[in-house]
């Protein structure tokens, strides 16, 4: 069947309007049954528009009910109305009001794109084409206009009413109705369009700015929440006090308002002065957050916030372009979280997430540049690359041109670009400018898709004193660009002597080196180092300065030693997941061990645990085994999920055997002191704690019995969730027990039901299918929650191969009809879910055979949305 729509947009088309707009004019009646929307748009010509150029506005699923121009009401011969768009054949040639009404279902809009009712409480999402699911309109970021907007509603269903920018006048509407008007002074895209209208309770409080200013912050959410929301007002504030230390940023309206609703496509969204939240990313408390959850909710409260300089006050001219302010906003939340937190711990995990989610992506049927130059359905490209690969391009700006440089830059962007719609051009042009730095090959990172892989061979010259490094880079070919351009790539480094201590050197050939950086400009470079006295080890992108892959040539002693000295907390962590990767990638492909090779990792593993100078939160990540698909994407292809799962068992089991009763004592001592506080310390004691618990339930018979106890005694749902979803992973003898529990226990609170959902979508067994599917028809699952729907199938397709590519097919089946399902209710999230199959290159011929064929049979039984039918056909293309 043919799906919605296969036209493609693309980048080079990209054209002005020929009218923009000038103001808006918005008046809404909200009532139970639907909401009316009046549009007063003031629209002109621009310069050299011609006479007779239609005006053609974007719709989505509206339908007209009257239209005029400056108060006139049109001759039918003189507009075309359908559901997506409306064209006035010839408007005047100067400056005029169109107006026009439509009426909307919001209670039925379950896209949740455009006005929507969840739980009761109307709210819109917009980004990024659903303001015209609200009225006609130049629904593309280029169109900035400052908005006016009246609400009408019942006084009962509706007490709150809010919108963009100030609140300028309320009063009462007579019949139970009452109006709020709402006026935001800076012009902005549709996109950031937003408002909400419901009963809902909130939580207020203030900041103060750096030039004195009173800013009143309030979070509104259903009744009987405002105790859940203290940690993300406490987020709030500590992002706008960072923002103007770090970038010099101050707030700009009167009021910030943050509203939490259940149903939502995303995280959040960052709409001017009333940001919209999932509300998983606000309500938080210890009995049914975890330490993961509050950290999430700091990140995206800086990330949305944030985005008031980056993606507000400048934003993107086209979606091409969307890199702009997500990746740079990413960034900046990244440098939020380091700074308040820890920062090694930080960056590792940022690593990891980048290396589970985007790398697959990137070296997959999905690949695409952080600067695309076409798509077929812009929902599909708020993707892991422009999001988190585009804030590895502008980290490595900032190793590149240093601290100060790089504020200077940033400091010209603000300066330069306030109020714009712009390009990623524009944006690499002011660092060129500050910092006088010509960036030309630096700006291939957002045009070009792939991972570099970066090889390295060094050889030390004994008789010269001489240390040579050669680093080359390649990047494979990805769907629709075979030709790769060699990048700017920036290695930070260190060289090690045979103590463990830092090495110098009197002078180096070969290429750029300045201090502690290496700019890797060429296909290949030699670098060579005189007078070295000893041979080195090497420790290179330290930090993870460049989004690439490595592959050092280093020896297992060599990488141990590096865990064991290197000054940079990332590489040591890296150290060892790269040894324990190669252990386990190995044996699943038939070439097991050496005993003397598990036995120095367990050594390097317990001088870690034991070294007083590291933080627990370190400490646990440097314990972790890498899960079974980051071995996977290790392996990258003809991969057997069942063989690295058992490969990876084999492994626990050889390094935990040992030394089991020191992994307990360690378990037993790390109990953390009541109350409970979601601060770094606290977390990073109950993470180690957890980590251990799960070596031991992994490699052990010790483990199941100790995470059965650690549920039962659980005082927060950091430690309760852990044993559940540690034993549900594990499949131990009481994991059914403890999900049958838990289930019961939390019945009436559906975050705590999304996380039950997850950890039932981890387990190993055969059983998972026949189970997921009972969930799913259960009467009261809740199908149309994007929450509810991604916590158990996002989680089965991104972390249970075993499950998923299963060899009789039947877990691709089972999410292929799933989709189908979804497609019709909420393609944003069907396509999201779908997006699991991009792991079918790297499967074993027959899965990968059952797997196409499940997708085939979705393409041909199934009309679907432009959502999934895009990432459809781009799988089965790659
Ligand atoms: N701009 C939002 C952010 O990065 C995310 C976003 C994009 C979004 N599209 C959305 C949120 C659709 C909700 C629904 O924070
Ligand atoms: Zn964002």
């Amino acid at each position: 069947m043919r799906t919605e729509s296969e036209q493609t947009i693309h980048l080079k088309d990209y054209a002005p309007t020929p009218y923009r707009i000038v103001s808006v004019d918005l008046d809404f009646r909200i009532l139970e049954e639907n909401t009316r929307v009046r549009a007063q748009l003031t629209i002109e010509p621009r310069e050299g528009t011609a006479p007779g150029t239609a005006l053609v506005l974007d719709g989505d699923e509206l339908k007209l009910d009257s239209i005029a121009i400056d108060g006139a009401p049109l001759a039918l011969a003189a507009y075309l109305a359908d559901a997506d768009s409306l064209t006035v054949v010839e408007p005047p040639l100067r400056r005029f009001v169109l107006d026009t009404e439509v009426t909307l279902l919001p209670a039925s809009n379950t896209k949740l794109m455009g006005l929507y009712r969840s739980s009761g409480t109307w709210c819109t999402q917009c980004e990024p084409e659903g303001f015209r699911r609200i009225t006609y309109y130049l629904d593309r970021p280029d169109i900035l206009a400052p908005f006016t907007v009246r609400m009408t509603a019942p006084v009962a269903l509706a007490p709150v009413l809010l919108a963009n920018g100030n609140p300028i006048e309320r009063g009462d509407a007579g019949d139970g109705m009452h109006y709020a008007v709402w006026h935001d002074p800076f012009p902005k895209p549709a996109y950031l369009f937003a408002l909400v209208a419901g009963d809902l309770g909130s939580i207020n409080d203030h900041f103060t700015t750096m030039s004195g200013r009173r800013i009143d912050l309030a979070i509104y959410a259903t009744h009987g929440k405002e105790g859940e929301c203290h940690y993300a007002m406490d987020s709030l504030k500590r992002s706008m006090a960072w923002d103007e230390r770090r970038f010099g940023r101050e707030y700009d309206l009167d009021i910030f308002n943050i509203v939490a609703v259940s149903d939502f496509n995303f995280g959040a969204m960052e709409n001017k002065g009333l940001n919209i939240f999932n509300d998983r990313l606000v309500f938080a408390k210890p009995e049914t957050a975890t330490d993961a959850n509050y950290h999430g909710i700091e990140r995206v409260i800086a990330h949305e916030y944030f985005h008031n300089w980056t993606g507000n006050r400048i934003t993107c001219r086209d979606w091409f372009q969307l890199c702009l302010k997500e990746g740079l906003t990413v960034y900046r939340d990244q440098e939020f979280t380091s700074d308040e937190r820890s920062r090694p711990v930080q960056r590792i995990h940022d690593v990891q997430n980048l290396r589970t989610s985007q790398f697959p992506e990137d070296g997959g049927p999905l690949a695409h540049p952080p600067r695309p130059d076409q798509y077929r359905e812009i929902n599909n490209f708020y993707t892991t690359t422009i999001y988190e690969k585009g804030a590895e391009i502008v980290r490595m700006l900032a190793t590149l041109l240093g601290e100060a440089g790089f504020r200077k830059g940033m400091d010209l962007y603000f300066e330069r670009h306030d109020g714009e719609a712009t390009t990623i051009e524009a944006f690499i042009k002011v660092f060129e400018d500050a910092s006088g730095t010509d960036l030309s090959q630096f700006i291939t990172w957002y045009l070009q898709a792939g991972t570099p892989q970066v090889s390295v061979s060094d050889h030390y010259d004994e008789a010269s004193q001489t240390y040579s490094l050669t680093l080359t880079q390649k990047v494979d070919p990805t769907p629709g660009q075979t030709e790769k351009q060699p990048l700017l790539i920036p290695v930070r480094f260190g060289l090690i002597g045979p103590n463990g201590s830092p090495m110098g050197w009197s002078g180096v050939t070969g290429g750029s080196v300045r201090d502690d950086l290496i700019i890797l400009d060429a296909p290949s470079m030699t670098l060579t180092f005189s007078g070295v006295a000893n041979r080195p080890v090497p420790s290179l992108f330290r930090e993870f300065s460049a989004p690439v892959k490595v592959s050092t040539g280093l020896t297992q002693d060599d990488l141990l030693f590096l865990a064991r000295h290197d000054s940079d907390p990332f590489n040591r962590w890296d150290a060892l997941q790269t040894v324990s990767t190669t252990l386990i990638a190995e044996a699943a492909q038939g070439r097991r061990w050496a005993e003397a090779d598990a036995d120095a990792l367990r050594q390097a593993l317990i001088d870690t645990l034991n070294n007083p100078d590291l933080d627990h939160a370190f400490k646990a990540l440097a314990i972790a085994m890498p899960s079974e698909p980051v071995v996977g994407r290790h392996i990258g292809k003809d991969v057997d999920p069942d063989a690295v799962a058992r490969a990876r068992h084999d492994l626990l089991t050889t390094l935990i055997g040992p030394i089991v009763e020191q992994l307990e004592r360690h378990y037993d001592a790390l109990t953390v002191p009541e109350p409970y506080s979601p601060d770094a310390a606290q977390a990073g004691r109950r993470s180690l704690r957890n980590g251990l618990l799960s070596l031991l339930t992994a490699g052990s018979d010790r483990g199941a019995a100790l995470a059965a106890a650690q549920y039962s005694a659980a005082a927060n749902m950091t430690d309760r969730y852990a044993a559940m979803a540690i034993s549900a992973h594990y499949w131990t003898d009481q994991a059914q027990a403890l999900l049958g529990d838990f289930r019961t226990s939390f019945a009436g609170d559906p975050l705590v039901f999304d996380k039950w959902l997850t950890a039932s979508a981890q387990a190993p067994d055969d059983g998972i299918i026949e189970r997921m599917r009972a969930i799913l028809a259960a009467p009261d699952f809740p199908r149309t929650n994007p929450n509810r729907l991604r916590s158990l199938l996002g989680a089965f397709v991104m972390s249970n191969p075993v499950q998923f590519a299963r060899k009789d097919g039947a877990g691709f089946r089972f999410v292929t009809e799933a989709v189908a399902e979804i497609d019709k209710v909420n393609p944003q999230v069907a396509s999201r879910i779908l997006t699991g199959f991009r792991i079918l290159p790297t499967l074993e011929a027959a899965r990968r055979d059952t797997g196409k064929a499940a997708l085939e049979a979705l393409k041909s039984q199934h009309q679907l949305s432009r959502n999934v039918g895009e990432i459809l056909d781009r799988i089965l293309a790659g």
